[in-house]
């Protein structure tokens, strides 16, 4: 039975909504698998995912059987009781990770605000109150929160907001010099996205996140990874960390692993765990049902051999076209990024036209997104098909050439 609703355009965004946001000047209507339609009835091409999220495309068959089973089933009963679906995940996480435990919750930034805190409840605990500096890194993202946009090292997003959460210092990513300089006896954690994602698209090198491992370890200090935009199968492993080989003490993750569904996990060793004790945290909606049985469709699709090869293949497919692409039009000095996370680096003459590519590729029916203002970023859905890759590239190909010859 479909409900008849009134009609509404893209003007009343700007009449409506609280203006924190540029939303496109079109209104996406609905979605299937790398497609989506616009009030219009325009199609395009999706290379941008909802934001590195819709990781097996819009409406997956697996996970609209899942919700709707769900949804006709149980929807929220709150933390007061647990529920199969949050335990089924759990486990699956666990099962499939570095840890023994799992914090359910609703978005990247709460991830990240439960692992922050834990990491200075542990220290806290453990070594006494002096113990609560963080280390991020410049250029980092991790939330919007005020502990999130503290952590983060973009003040563009932290400033404004009063005094920000104290302890908190940013050194150069990918400079293990400079953490070694700044790690002491007082740091609780330092935090890393192993590819930093909305700075740039850029890859952690490899000494660098062994060596960070090395300083926390030294310093009694825990490595968090941000995995909110490299797990969950984007990076061609299930998360980034398999791909270096270095295990965090405790991971963060969202964005994918609801595939479009709100949901944010905190993964933490049972050592650690036990230091969130009965009352220390919580959320209403963190475990809830539908989104927990989302969840576990994602990672049943996603965690297998079939997918995760997939995703290397494909990135091989994306980065050799998109090199050809920028040498052509001399618009790219360089593709960078694991698995279906890219980022193509404008050169010199088209620095911080990202936005203007986005729209040109708009223009002719294909979604990308931005990471700065100088980088291009590619977060396909993970089974995008290989006629939509084609399809999609030749159309952001059209749209370099225009805007090229302006
Ligand atoms: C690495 C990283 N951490 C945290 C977040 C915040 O996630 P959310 O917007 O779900 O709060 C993002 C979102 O872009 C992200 O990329």
């Amino acid at each position: 039975m479909s409900v008849q609703h009134d009609p509404v355009q893209r003007a009343d965004f700007d009449q409506f909504m609280v203006p924190n946001y540029a939303p496109a000047a079109f209104v996406p209507v609905r979605g299937q698998g790398s497609r989506v339609w616009d009030q219009t009835g325009r199609e395009l091409i999706d290379f941008a995912g909802g934001i590195a999220v819709n990781v097996l495309g819009h409406c997956h068959p697996a996970l609209v059987g899942a919700l709707t089973e769900q949804a006709n089933t149980l929807w929220h009963i709150s933390n007061v009781f647990t529920n199969e679906p949050a335990l089924r995940l759990a486990h699956k996480l666990v099962d499939a990770t570095f840890a023994d435990r799992v914090f359910f919750c609703n978005s990247g930034a709460e991830a990240n605000e439960a692992a922050f805190k834990l990491a200075r409840r542990v220290a806290h605990d453990k070594f006494g109150p002096q113990k609560c500096e963080i280390i991020a890194a410049t250029n980092s993202f991790h939330g919007r929160t005020l502990f999130t946009v503290s952590v983060g090292g973009q003040p563009k997003y932290s400033d404004g907001f009063g005094p920000k959460i104290e302890g908190i210092t940013h050194v150069p990513y990918n400079d293990l010099d400079a953490l070694k300089a700044a790690i002491s006896d007082k740091t609780c954690a330092v935090v890393l996205e192993p590819i930093q994602g909305e700075g740039g698209v850029l890859p952690a090198e490899q000494a660098y996140l062994e060596g960070a491992r090395k300083l926390c370890d030294e310093h009694n200090a825990l490595l968090v990874f941000d995995e909110v935009q490299t797990g969950m199968g984007r990076s061609g492993e299930l998360f980034a960390y398999m791909h270096y080989g270095v295990t965090p003490d405790i991971l963060s993750s969202a964005k994918s692993l609801g595939g479009g569904f709100p949901i944010g996990a905190m993964l933490t060793t049972n050592e650690l765990a036990k230091h969130l004790a009965v009352g220390t945290h919580g959320t209403t909606y963190g475990g809830n049902p539908l989104a927990c049985a989302v969840g576990e469709a994602v990672i049943d699709v996603v965690n297998t051999k079939a997918v995760l090869d997939g995703v290397k293949a494909k990135h091989r497919q994306f980065t050799s076209r998109l090199q050809a692409i920028g040498e052509q039009y001399g618009i790219f000095s360089e593709v960078r990024g694991l698995g279906l996370l890219l980022g193509c680096v404008l050169s010199e003459v088209w620095k911080g036209k990202a936005k203007a590519v986005l729209d040109a590729a708009a223009a002719e029916g294909v979604l990308v997104l931005q990471a700065s203002p100088d980088v291009v970023r590619f977060a396909p859905s993970l089974v995008v098909e290989d006629a939509d890759i084609t399809e999609g590239l030749d159309r952001f190909e059209r749209a370099v050439a225009k805007l090229v010859q302006g």
